[in-house]
């Protein structure tokens, strides 16, 4: 695999090693940051051969820092050999998500616009060294990421080394895809300049001192992408009804929309297809496959994001027409993505999903039962303190029937009661705005809460409202009755 044609920097090429080579220089106890962002652009072919070491006996423990989660090659292989020590800001798998929650790997859940100034600030320590994969190095030194950019930015500021990972799988097509744009710490930080969704900011590669770079590695494996989960039932009445929302409250044209990852995220985006909406502006966190459909119709005036995180079908038609695509989309690091000076700017529309949602519009997007740990916050804290109209989304049932989303009180809080505008489920759409906590009950409770459960919520509202009454009615011994219950007889039903 030649790759020296991709290191336009002649004084470099001699730092060209395999992954063996560079994984060498990963010690027990370091703090790595890389790439990456959902299974897009993260490095492959270092984390295996680190892997690798492990498997040959050495101890290895890190401190890995990532865009949000990753594929298999880099957080499930270093998870299932107990590699990760401690991990941010997000995760998604079977073996990490496994370590985390028995307390193997301790993880900080940050705000995904928030990683980058932490890790400047100090707060996440300092970082030894990072993996980007990128699709060539520039003359200047600078590195041009590939599929997504999430962190890598500031990981490269901020890390005592760099390992570039080349991957020939990525087309040089990319290039000219990003904006890359890295704020100053206060005081000296400026409003970021930025006022459209297609306005580029920054450099189109992300500037590096070539000192820093100690390897270059060449990488042939591709982005593991995923199918999208087929869509049911529940997220087409989802995305209905809040389209039929989105009509009437702004007739043919929306403002910037962000959409969170997931099925019933690309139901809505699926659904706006089939809209009058027109020139729609995109300023989200990942572009899925929803995104390629609505540029290939022609209805899309802008995509910005921080990551393109298409189906193995999309990949390939995304890699087919890259030409056309490129001239819409912009990928940019997480921290502006998600940044909230821009959402609020921008008047964005957010949507997110939930595990869970309370009679008074709080959200938990994060941990089952109150306990346990799913993915993260993710972006979706990013948007849904700054967004202009903040919308979550839940069905009303999970685990076959036997919970109710929409519960007396939310078993751990991401989102308040402060910030939700709108809540919905398959059964409706609650319109929570303007309403003192005691109009949001009965409407959550009579447009979102599956009907089967909508008598008990109406017991637990009025026992409340009568025994200790107040600004948000509330019986304390009761409010996690509801999960008592499912933790003892395995539904909430009674
Ligand atoms: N009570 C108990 N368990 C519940 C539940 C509830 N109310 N609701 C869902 N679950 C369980 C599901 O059964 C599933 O568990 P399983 O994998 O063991 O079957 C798990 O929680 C995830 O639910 P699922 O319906 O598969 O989730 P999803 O793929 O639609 O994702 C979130 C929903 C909330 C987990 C996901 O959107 C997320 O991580 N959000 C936070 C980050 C975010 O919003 N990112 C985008 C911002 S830009």
């Amino acid at each position: 695999m030649d790759i020296v044609s991709r290191v336009r920097r002649h004084g470099l090429r001699n730092r060209i090693c395999d992954a063996a080579t560079a994984a060498a220089m990963i010690d027990d106890g370091m703090h790595v940051g890389t790439s990456g962002f959902t299974p897009c652009g993260y490095p492959k072919a270092v984390p295996l051969a680190l892997a690798e070491r492990v498997r040959q006996g050495q101890n290895i423990r890190l401190t890995l820092g990532t865009g949000a989660s990753v594929g298999l090659e880099l957080d499930e292989t270093w998870a299932e050999l107990d590699m990760i020590a401690r991990r941010y800001p997000y995760q998604t798998g079977k073996h990490i998500n496994r370590r985390i929650n028995r307390g193997d790997t301790l993880f900080m859940d940050i705000h995904l616009s928030q990683v980058a100034q932490q890790l400047r600030y100090g707060y996440l320590g300092p970082m030894d060294i990072c993996i980007v994969e990128a699709v060539c190095i520039l003359e200047n030194g600078g590195i041009v990421p590939s599929t997504a950019v999430g962190n890598a930015p500031v990981y490269v500021q901020q890390a005592r080394k760099v390992v570039v990972e080349i991957n020939t799988t990525q087309p040089l097509a990319l290039m000219g895809m990003h904006d890359i744009y890295l704020p100053e710490n206060p005081p000296s930080r400026l409003p970021l300049p930025l006022t459209e969704c297609n306005q580029r900011i920054g450099a189109s590669y992300i500037p590096c001192d070539p000192e820093k770079i100690v390897a270059i590695v060449p990488c042939d494996l591709p982005d593991r992408v995923r199918d999208l989960a087929p869509m049911d039932d529940s997220a087409r009445a989802i995305a209905g009804h809040l389209i039929r929302f989105f009509e009437k409250e702004f007739g043919t044209t929306l403002p910037p929309l962000q959409s969170g990852v997931g099925a019933l995220a690309n139901a809505v985006m699926a659904g706006i297809e089939e809209s009058p909406f027109r020139a729609l502006n995109i300023w989200s966190e990942v572009l899925q496959d929803a995104v390629l459909d609505l540029i290939d119709a022609g209805r899309i005036n802008a995509a910005s994001g921080t990551s393109l995180s298409p189906s193995p079908r999309g990949l390939i038609r995304f890699h087919s027409d890259i030409g056309t695509y490129r001239e819409k989309i912009v990928l940019r690091p997480q921290e502006i993505s998600n940044h909230p000076e821009i959402a609020r700017r921008l008047g964005l529309v957010s949507m997110n999903t939930a595990i869970e949602v309370d009679i008074y519009g709080n959200a938990n997007s994060t941990h089952v039962l109150g306990n346990t740990m799913v993915n993260g916050i993710g972006g979706s804290g990013d948007f849904s303190r700054s967004a202009a109209l903040v919308v979550m989304m839940t069905p009303s049932l999970a685990k076959n029937g036997t919970v109710s989303c929409v519960v007396p009180h939310v078993s751990h809080v991401d989102h308040t009661e402060h910030e939700i505008h709108i809540l919905v489920t398959e059964q409706g759409l609650a319109d929570l705005r303007g309403l003192d906590p005691r109009e949001k009950a009965p409407r959550i409770i009579e447009n979102c809460a599956h009907p089967d459960f909508r008598p008990l919520l109406w017991d637990y509202l009025q026992r409340a409202r009568q025994k200790v009454g107040g600004h948000i009615p509330m019986l304390l011994d009761e409010a996690y009755a509801w999960h008592v219950r499912f933790l003892q007889s395995g539904s909430m039903r009674p």
